[in-house]
């Protein structure tokens, strides 16, 4: 029996994701794609962005696990084996470096620091006025996992926190819950500093267009670390110029690497990152990735199994 690490993004780093996995189940006989060894022995492929097609190679594959938290790198694969399951990655550690990167954005729009550091450049002494915490709404599209520890981080430093989702949820203590289409303008219409944290999936992509952001209030900002297809770009860039929105801080694009050409790069209320939000940690990773596989191998059933009806 063998596990197949694969991916594209990470080849240089791929003995340091293998060294996780091994140190968490060190029983186990890890192999690094291409160097799959016997292919009839694989029985688990743990991936990101793995080479297109390479799972239907193993024809004793029992299950596939993400990497990252998302899972589109592995749905958008056509020729992904039909009828396994596919487990998403939630793991402390990468939410709690998406808890931080969001708080570190809230906090720079919130306490105005993208102004300051214009008034440094024209060496301006200008005392903005400062908004309380509890007078400022945070929105984050995408209660689950990590957009619930972003809310609660949020709550506890005493901003009003308001999420979004497509379907109902039970009540959030400190949270108030909006869903499906009919509540998004309420939600938008109340948020200022709009956080999203949505899965790709077809009901989510493109959802949020030039209308949608003509919701917000005017000089709300906007802080992507879901997935780059979910906010129109070209609206974002349009509205962000005519000083609609007053700044964004992008960390997912629709295509990435972002390409060069591209005038988000340009804006300057826009914050680029490179899909950093969350970079899942190969020690905890491996740890819980391991817990999976043990869950699967007992019979027991792995968290989270990815659902084809929910898209995430
Ligand atoms: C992701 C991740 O899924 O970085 O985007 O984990």
């Amino acid at each position: 029996m063998s596990i197949v690490l694969a991916s594209t993004d990470f080849w240089e780093d791929m003995e340091v994701w293998s060294n996780g996995l091994q140190k968490a189940m060190p029983e186990m006989d890890i192999k690094v794609y291409p160097d799959d060894g016997d292919v009839n022995e694989v029985e688990f492929a743990v991936v990101w962005k793995h080479p297109r097609g390479i799972l239907k190679k193993y024809p004793n594959l029992k299950a596939i696990l993400s990497l990252g938290a998302g899972v589109d790198h592995i749905i958008s694969d056509p020729d992904l084996p039909e009828g396994l399951p596919i487990i998403r990655l939630v793991d402390k550690k990468l939410t709690h470096e998406m808890c931080l990167h969001a708080l570190h954005w809230v906090l720079h729009f919130h306490s105005g620091q993208y102004l300051y550091r214009s008034q440094q450049l024209k060496r301006q002494w200008i005392q903005q006025s400062s908004i309380q915490t509890e007078d400022r709404t945070i929105g984050i599209m995408g209660l689950g996992n990590i957009g619930r520890s972003i809310g609660e981080l949020l709550v506890t430093q005493s901003f009003n926190v308001i999420g979004w989702g497509a379907n109902q949820k039970s009540s959030l203590t400190d949270i108030k819950y909006y869903y499906g289409q009919d509540q998004l303008s309420d939600f938008l219409g109340r948020t200022n500093i709009l956080i999203n944290v949505l899965p790709l999936t077809s009901g989510t992509t493109n959802i949020i267009t030039k209308k949608e952001l003509s919701l917000l209030p005017k000089d709300s900002f906007i802080i992507n670390i879901g997935r780059g297809g979910i906010i129109n770009e070209d609206d974002l860039l349009t509205l962000l110029s005519e000083g609609y929105i007053k700044a964004a801080a992008l960390d997912v694009f629709t295509q990435e690497p972002l390409p060069e050409n591209n005038s988000l790069w340009d804006h300057p209320s826009v914050y680029i990152t490179p899909h950093i939000a969350g970079q899942s940690n190969p020690n905890s990773a491996g740890q819980t990735i391991s817990e999976n596989i043990y869950r699967i191998q007992k019979g027991e059933l792995p968290y989270p199994i990815y659902s084809r009806t929910n898209g995430y």
